[in-house]
């Protein structure tokens, strides 16, 4: 892939214009990213959902068929969810807003009020929703404590409620690809498979809260097509590491994502033109997946660096594009020195800071990063 540095891109107007001259050109793939000079350089490690579209997918943005599709008339969206169930093998899609709205709409079609789903204590649906699992579906939550948030059958069997009037029927459980508060950390598919079998055997429904299931697929190199077998629901995040601007698609089968449609309008979520989002979507399918070892490798990089920072005193291992270490001084200290240096970074305990790599993120910046790194040694 061609990466041009180009300071005069400020703008969705610049970018635009520069796509303009992509597309005259044809030059394939282009990525442009903004930045002046070494001091000035901004390094955005908070989250890869703060990525901006390329020219390349701006482009497909603006070319895209669409309709109503409340009405199911906008062949984007329509073309989107089919490709992205047949990815994974699964019959039948529905294209949210949201990783946030695919993961509730997955939970209430999965459960009934009162029921109880299991998850792991740091699981995105149970403390990064809102209390949604409680407020949206009237269901309880057991937590697990998973080994960086993965959790296995032998852990789950026995929190599976008995039939007893007294219990919350266990109907749900919900595993996480990659572990976002693991640090990026896989599940591979042998592993979820005594999952699932224990699923199908007790009659309890299984989804997956994959945001970032293309980055867990590119470090476990196992099959998306073969994900369908063992989950009856995935919600796949297109805004992360993918890049689009919004939008996550639940994946299920045709008649749980019939029933996703009608939740989906009851919360707000039924779009009108939204194929012009879709495109942005489609094209990150096609074209975003095959980059984001990229994203690894730098986070590797930083990995190495951290572990040899005096001030770090633990770092969890890189698979994919999440660093998370513990540092000597509180986060905020580290947090405020780097960002005297354009690096902005997450604190995610009070001793805990977080860095995510994407495709925002130039080798010459991870470079920034590193020699900003080295420096805070004492
Ligand atoms: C693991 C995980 N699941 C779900 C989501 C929710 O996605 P969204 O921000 O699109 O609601 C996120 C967001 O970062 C996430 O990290």
């Amino acid at each position: 892939m061609l990466s041009l540095r180009i300071n005069f891109v400020k703008t969705v107007a610049d970018v635009k214009r520069l796509s303009q001259i992509w597309k005259k050109f044809n030059i394939n793939k282009l990525r442009i990213y903004s930045c002046k000079n070494k001091d000035k350089m901004i390094v955005d490690l908070r989250s890869d959902t703060v990525t901006k579209p390329t020219p390349g997918m701006l482009d497909a943005m603006w070319s895209a068929k669409v309709g109503d599709d409340v009405y199911g008339e906008d062949e984007t969206i329509n073309e989107l969810e089919a490709k992205a169930a047949a990815m994974f093998g699964m019959e039948a899609a529905i294209f949210c807003p949201s990783g946030t709205m695919t993961n509730q709409i997955a939970i209430k079609c999965f459960t009934q009020p009162l029921d109880e789903l299991i998850a792991d204590q740091t699981a995105h649906v149970y403390r990064y929703e809102g209390g949604g699992i409680a407020f949206n579906s009237a269901v309880s939550t057991r937590l697990l404590n998973g080994k960086r948030g993965i959790i296995t059958a032998e852990m789950i069997e026995p929190e599976i409620n008995a039939e007893n009037i007294h219990f919350p029927h266990t109907s749900l459980v919900v595993l996480e690809n990659t572990v976002n508060k693991g640090g990026g950390n896989c599940y591979h598919l042998e592993q979820i498979k005594p999952t699932a079998e224990l699923c199908a055997k007790r009659s309890i429904k299984l989804h997956l809260d994959g945001a970032r299931i293309f980055n867990a697929l590119t470090f476990t190199k196992d099959q998306a097509a073969d994900y369908g077998k063992y989950f009856d629901g995935i919600s796949v995040c297109l805004s992360k590491g993918l890049g689009a601007p919004i939008g996550s698609v639940f994946l299920a089968d045709k008649q749980t994502i019939k029933y996703a449609r009608r939740l989906r309008k009851v919360l707000g979520g039924g779009m009108r033109q939204a194929g012009f989002l879709a495109a942005a979507g489609i094209y990150a399918l096609d074209n975003q997946v095959k980059r984001l070892q990229e994203d690894h490798d730098h986070a590797k990089l930083l990995e190495e660096t951290l572990n040899n920072c005096n001030w770090v005193t633990g770092v969890l291992t890189v698979e994919t594009n999440i660093n998370i270490f513990d540092t000597v001084k509180e986060a905020s200290y580290y947090l405020q020195k780097l960002a005297e240096k354009g690096i902005k970074a997450s604190a995610n305990d009070v001793r805990r800071i977080r860095f995510v790599t994407h495709l925002d993120v130039h080798p010459d910046q991870i470079q920034h990063t590193i020699d900003v790194l080295k420096s805070l040694n004492e």
